[in-house]
C-alpha cells in the first residue's frame, strides 16, 4: 500500500528539481555578479525617492539579481544588460577600479540622465569619462546622455568593436560637454554604428568623409557640435540613413545633394548653419521624408515644385533663407502640422489649393515675403489651425469675404504690413484673436 504514495512521492521530488533546472537554466544570477552589482550600487549615492530600480534591488527579498529593475542576464547568469537612466545618482564620477568594469559581459549600459559631476558653489565640475569603460567589449549599446560626464572622452571606442548605438549627447542649456578631439582616431573601427548621438559634444573639426562609409547608419545626430568646414555630401547618400540632423553648427558650410530614387531619409535638418545652394527637385525622391528644416541658412533658388509627391512629410521650415518664387502645393502631404516659409522672397499667389485637405495643419507661417494676390479663404476653413501669420506681405482685397468661419480654431492671425481693405469679420466669440493694425478698420 506504501508503494504508490512513496512513487508519487519521488514523482513530485523529480519533477520539482527538473522545475528548479528549468527555472535555473532561463537566468539564475551568478553569485560574482550579483556581488559585483552590489559593489556597483554601493559606490553611488542616489537620491532613493527619485529611483525606482537601484532602491528596489532587495538582496533579502529577490536572491536572483536577474530578476533585479534595470537588470537583465544571459542564460547563463552573467549580467547583459544594466539601464539605470534617470536613478537620480548624485555621484562624483566613476572609479576607475569600479566594479562596474568588471561585469564583462555587459552589451547594454545605459546611466543617462544622472548626476555624476561634482559640484562647486557655483559652477558644476564634469565628470571624466573612465577609460575602463573600453573594457566592456561586448557593449553594443552605450548611453551615456546628459550624465555629468564631460571632458575629453578617451580615444579607444574602436575598442568596442560591436558598439552599434551610441549615446553622449547633451542638452544645449547644460555648461557639461564632451569633447572629442580626433574624430578620426575615435571612430576608427566603428563601421558598424547605427545610432550616433553626439549633439552638444564639442567637436571642432571637420567631418570626416570616411563617415559615409559607415554603412549600417540609420542616425546621425550631430546638433550642435561646433562643426567646421564643408559637409561631404556622400553623407546624405547612405543607404538607409533615416535622420540626419545637423542643427547649430554656424561655422558648417554644405549642399543638399540629390538624392537617388527611394532614398531613405526621414528627417533632416541643417537649420541655423551655412547650408547654402537650392533644394534639389529629385528631393521627391525621398519618398518618406517626414521632416525637413531648413531654417536659419543660406538657400536660395526656388522651392521644387516636386516637393507636392512627399506625401508624408509632417513638418517644414524654410524659414529666414533667400528661396524665390512659388510655394508648393501641399495638397497631397495630409499629415502636415506645421509649415513656415517666413522670411524668404517668395513672390506667387496662394490658390485655395494649396491647402486642400490638410485637416491635420495647426501652423501656417509665410510672413515677411512678396506674397501678392488675395488671401485664400480656404485658408480660414481648415479644421485643425491655430495660428496664420501672413504679415509683411503684398496681400490685397477686401477682408469682408472671409465667411464662414465660425468654426475656425484659430488663435491667433497675423495681417499687418498687407494691402488688404475692408472691416474684419468676427472669427471667433472669445478673445483669441490677435489681430495687429493691418491698415484696415477693425
Ligand atoms: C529588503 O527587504 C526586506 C524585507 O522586505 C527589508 O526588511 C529590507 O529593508 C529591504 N532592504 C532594502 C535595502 O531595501
Ligand atoms: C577608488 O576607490 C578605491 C577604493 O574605494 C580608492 O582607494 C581609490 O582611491 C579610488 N580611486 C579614485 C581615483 O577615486
Ligand atoms: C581592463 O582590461 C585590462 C586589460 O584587458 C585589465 O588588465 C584590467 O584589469 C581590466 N580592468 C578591469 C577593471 O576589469
Ligand atoms: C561576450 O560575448 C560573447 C558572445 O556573445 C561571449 O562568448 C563572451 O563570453 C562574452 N563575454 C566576454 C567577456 O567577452
Ligand atoms: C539614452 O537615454 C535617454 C534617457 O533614457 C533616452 O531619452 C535616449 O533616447 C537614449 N538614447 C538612445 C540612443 O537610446
Ligand atoms: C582598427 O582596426 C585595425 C585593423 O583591424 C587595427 O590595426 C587597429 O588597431 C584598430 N584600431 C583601434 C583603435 O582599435
Ligand atoms: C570607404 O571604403 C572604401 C571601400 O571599403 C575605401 O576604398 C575608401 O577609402 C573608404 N573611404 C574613406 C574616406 O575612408
Ligand atoms: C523603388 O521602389 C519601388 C517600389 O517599392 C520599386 O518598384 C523600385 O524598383 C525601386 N527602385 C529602385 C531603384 O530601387
Ligand atoms: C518607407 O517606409 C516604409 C514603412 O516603414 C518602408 O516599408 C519603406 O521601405 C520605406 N521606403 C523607403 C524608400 O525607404
Ligand atoms: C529620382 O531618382 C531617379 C534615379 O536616380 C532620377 O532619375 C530622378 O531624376 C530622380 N527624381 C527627381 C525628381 O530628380
Ligand atoms: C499619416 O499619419 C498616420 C498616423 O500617424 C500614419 O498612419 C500614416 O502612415 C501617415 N501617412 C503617410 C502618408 O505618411
Ligand atoms: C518684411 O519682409 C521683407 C522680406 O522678407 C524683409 O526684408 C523685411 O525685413 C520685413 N520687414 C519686417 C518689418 O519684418
Amino acid at each position: 500500500m506504501k508503494t504508490p504514495l512513496l512513487e508519487y512521492r519521488l514523482f513530485f521530488f523529480i519533477s520539482s528539481c527538473l522545475l528548479l533546472q528549468m527555472v535555473a537554466a532561463q537566468s539564475q544570477c551568478l553569485s560574482h555578479q550579483k556581488m559585483l552589482l552590489l559593489q556597483f550600487r554601493s559606490s553611488l549615492v542616489f537620491d532613493s525617492t527619485a529611483s525606482t530600480k537601484l532602491a528596489r534591488w532587495n538582496h533579502s527579498t529577490h536572491d536572483n539579481c536577474c530578476v533585479w529593475a534595470g537588470v537583465e542576464c544571459d542564460t547563463s547568469g552573467h549580467v547583459i544588460s544594466l539601464i539605470l537612466d534617470n536613478e537620480g545618482i548624485i555621484t562624483d564620477g566613476i572609479n576607475s577600479s569600479s566594479a562596474l568594469f568588471s561585469l564583462q559581459y555587459l552589451e547594454r549600459l545605459n546611466l543617462a540622465y544622472n548626476n555624476f559631476h561634482s559640484n562647486t558653489i557655483f559652477i558644476p565640475v564634469p565628470a571624466p569619462v573612465p577609460v575602463q569603460i573600453y573594457n566592456l567589449t561586448n557593449l553594443t549599446y552605450l548611453n551615456l546622455s546628459n550624465a555629468g560626464f564631460g571632458g575629453q572622452i578617451p580615444n579607444g571606442i574602436s575598442r568596442l568593436t560591436r558598439l552599434v548605438t551610441l549615446d553622449l549627447s547633451t542638452h544645449p542649456n547644460l555648461i557639461i560637454h564632451l569633447e572629442i578631439p580626433n574624430l578620426n582616431q575615435f571612430f576608427e573601427n566603428s563601421t558598424q554604428l547605427i545610432q550616433l548621438y553626439l549633439d552638444g559634444v564639442d567637436l571642432s573639426s571637420r567631418v570626416p568623409k570616411f563617415l559615409a562609409n559607415f554603412s549600417n547608419l540609420k542616425t546621425l545626430s550631430l546638433s550642435q557640435c561646433n562643426l567646421q568646414g564643408s559637409f561631404p555630401t556622400e553623407i546624405f547618400q547612405i543607404q538607409g540613413l533615416l535622420e540626419l540632423s545637423l542643427e547649430y553648427n554656424d561655422d558648417l558650410s554644405g549642399r543638399i545633394p540629390s538624392f537617388p530614387e527611394n532614398g531613405s531619409l526621414r528627417m533632416i535638418s541643417v537649420a541655423h548653419t551655412q547650408f547654402s545652394g537650392s533644394l534639389p527637385p529629385s528631393i521627391s525622391n525621398l519618398s518618406n521624408l517626414s521632416r525637413l528644416v531648413l531654417y536659419g541658412c543660406d538657400f536660395s533658388g526656388s522651392i521644387p515644385s516636386t516637393m507636392a509627391q512627399l506625401t508624408s512629410l509632417t513638418y517644414v521650415d524654410f524659414s529666414h533663407n533667400k528661396f524665390t518664387g512659388s510655394i508648393p502645393n501641399f495638397q497631397s502631404s495630409k499629415n502636415l502640422t506645421s509649415i513656415d516659409f517666413s522670411f524668404n522672397g517668395l513672390t506667387c499667389p496662394l490658390s485655395s489649393k494649396h491647402f486642400e485637405h490638410l485637416s491635420k495643419i495647426v501652423y501656417i507661417n509665410f510672413e515677411s515675403n512678396y506674397i501678392s494676390g488675395r488671401i485664400p479663404p480656404s485658408l480660414f476653413s481648415l479644421p485643425s489651425l491655430q495660428s496664420l501669420y501672413l504679415s509683411n506681405n503684398s496681400f490685397d482685397g477686401l477682408v469682408d469675404e472671409y465667411v464662414n468661419v465660425s468654426d475656425s480654431q484659430l488663435e491667433s492671425l497675423y495681417l499687418s504690413s498687407n494691402r488688404l481693405n475692408g472691416s474684419f469679420p468676427k472669427i471667433c466669440e472669445c478673445v483669441c484673436l490677435t489681430i495687429e493694425n493691418s491698415g484696415f478698420e477693425l
